[in-house]
């Protein structure tokens, strides 16, 4: 061999030599989660978990680990405009104890999010509201069982499955108690969250295997109290155990909070956290919101006074600019503080004030709240109603918002109301206490108080309405509330940090 390609031979060799080593390939493997819920915006809502399960998904899907998908049923009320767009894609029988009933499903991608919608006529399309009906035991009982036999069917099996309120929580009774013969189901962890712990999911004990078709081994986990109770089977059943905020997780190892459930909280708590909701930022967002009056921004606030007038003539108020405008936007039921504000609201409307009540639910709040508008015209409006283009007008529109809860998981409109420059007022409980600091001056975002007690709320009122008189002193405030991050983004990674679990 001539010495030129001896040495290219040796040169190639080495060229040879250095590229076999090839770059190493990770193979990364994504961790699949999978939510359960009974409503997600944009889709079906009627309250803050249908915000969470819209948001905390979507949120989560943006990290490159994790693959994300939600289950829910799929009711008549779902806007055409998205059911238009759901693709069938197989149908199967589910078992609800002794009955057989038909389960189609149906796919649809939105915002990075797997989305499975569960049919059945017979369950899910109803008239008026989604809940509250005579046999809702058993249409979660199909809806909880059909997400796990579709999860079986498409061979989706995730590892994680994120339950949510009692909705969902016999789906953690049945794997943990009845499918764990199964291996691809024995593998999967779960989380049960509660957004809100009054509602457990309560039936008679007829229920048990007529309607659940749960096997006799684990009544010991789902019976208390003589009758089914699902979120407590679910709490007793769950690898990890989650709620809406750290007050909360803290609140409902007390009777006061945890409606009868205190020591099975308790006995649990070794596997309990608290991860304080998020927003969508997006969404609720006063630069780009098309249902306000006009946008504005914490930089630029000359878009609010739009608002703020246009909201005055819209609901009959005297058109100023002056006058502080008190909002409530809220379910009208009695652990949103509604007693409280019963108490005082004529003490208070004898002030320079105008208050708004936006809002549904027990007959008797809206039958006050509504003949407390119409001796007080021109003072106080009150809209019976859940309705979300104009309770963005209201947040938009309004410079307070109360929120005196007497407890409160989360809360999200306290965050909603921030974002658009609405002081909250609040009291110190749950995510509200997490949320919202009082403001001193020097720091803080809203106003705070302690005590369930009418006086101590109206006198932090009046010191919101002083603050208010106070032009920077309000600039200041105001802007705190704007700029506090509530979105998911530093939430979603105290999800991730359960999942690794
Ligand atoms: C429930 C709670 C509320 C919470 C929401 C979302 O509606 O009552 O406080 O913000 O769930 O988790």
């Amino acid at each position: 061999m001539a010495e030129t390609s001896k040495r290219a031979y040796k040169k190639r060799g080495r060229s040879i030599i250095k590229t076999k080593k090839l770059p190493e390939i990770k193979v990364v493997q994504k961790k699949k989660i999978i939510f359960l819920g009974s409503e997600a915006a944009p889709f079906i809502a009627t309250g803050g978990l249908a915000d969470v399960m819209g948001s905390l998904p979507k949120s989560l899907a943006k990290n490159k680990n994790l693959d994300v998908s939600v289950i829910l049923p799929m009711y008549s009320a779902i806007k055409a405009e998205y059911r238009e767009k759901f693709k069938f894609i197989t149908s199967f029988n589910v078992s609800v104890a002794w009955r057989l009933q038909y389960c189609g499903v149906f796919f649809y991608e939105y915002q990075g999010v797997k989305f499975y919608f569960l049919d059945n006529e017979y369950y899910f399309k109803r008239e008026g509201n989604i809940y509250g009906f005579y046999d809702d035991g058993e249409r979660f009982s199909f809806f909880s069982r059909a997400a796990l036999d579709t999860i079986a069917r498409l061979n989706i099996y995730p590892d994680v499955l994120h339950c949510n309120d009692w909705q969902t929580s016999a789906s953690i009774i049945f794997l943990k108690g009845m499918y764990y013969n199964d291996e691809n189901f024995r593998k999967i962890k779960t989380v049960l969250s509660i957004h809100n712990i009054e509602y457990q999911g309560v039936f008679g004990m007829d229920t048990f295997s007529d309607v659940f078709g749960f096997s006799e081994s684990i009544r010991p986990q789902v019976e208390f109290n003589g009758a089914v109770n699902l979120m407590k089977g679910a709490i007793e059943m769950t690898d990890i155990l989650s709620t809406v905020s750290p007050t909360y997780a803290e609140e409902i190892k007390e009777s006061f909070y945890a409606h009868g459930l205190e020591n099975i909280i308790n006995r649990n708590a070794h596997k309990l956290y608290g991860i304080l909701n998020g927003i969508d930022i997006d969404y609720y967002n006063p630069e780009t919101d098309k249902c306000l009056f006009s946008n504005y921004s914490a930089s630029d606030l000359s878009g609010k006074a739009v608002c703020k007038a246009e909201l005055q003539k819209m609901i009959g108020l005297p058109v100023r600019e002056d006058v502080p405008i008190i909002a409530v936007i809220s379910r009208l039921v009695s652990h949103k503080g509604l007693d409280l504000i019963k108490e005082v609201i004529e003490s208070l409307l004898t002030s320079d004030v105008q208050v708004v009540i936006l809002g549904k639910g027990e007959t008797a709040y809206e039958n006050f709240f509504t003949a407390i508008a119409n001796s007080y015209k021109g003072k106080c409006a009150t809209i019976i109603a859940y309705n979300q283009d104009l309770s963005r007008k209201i947040y938009s529109g309004a410079d307070i918002f109360l929120m005196p809860s007497k407890s409160e998981p989360c809360g999200l409109s306290q965050m909603i109301a921030s974002r658009y420059g609405t002081v909250p007022v609040v009291r110190e409980t749950g995510g509200l206490n997490d949320s919202i600091k009082a403001y001193t001056g020097v720091k803080g975002n809203g106003f705070t108080f302690h005590d369930y007690n009418a006086h101590d709320m109206l006198y932090v009122i009046n010191e919101a309405i002083r603050t208010f008189n106070d032009k920077n002193a309000w600039k200041d405030v105001q802007n705190r509330a704007m700029t506090t991050d509530f979105s998911w983004r530093i939430q979603a990674g105290e999800y991730e940090k359960l999942y690794n679990k």
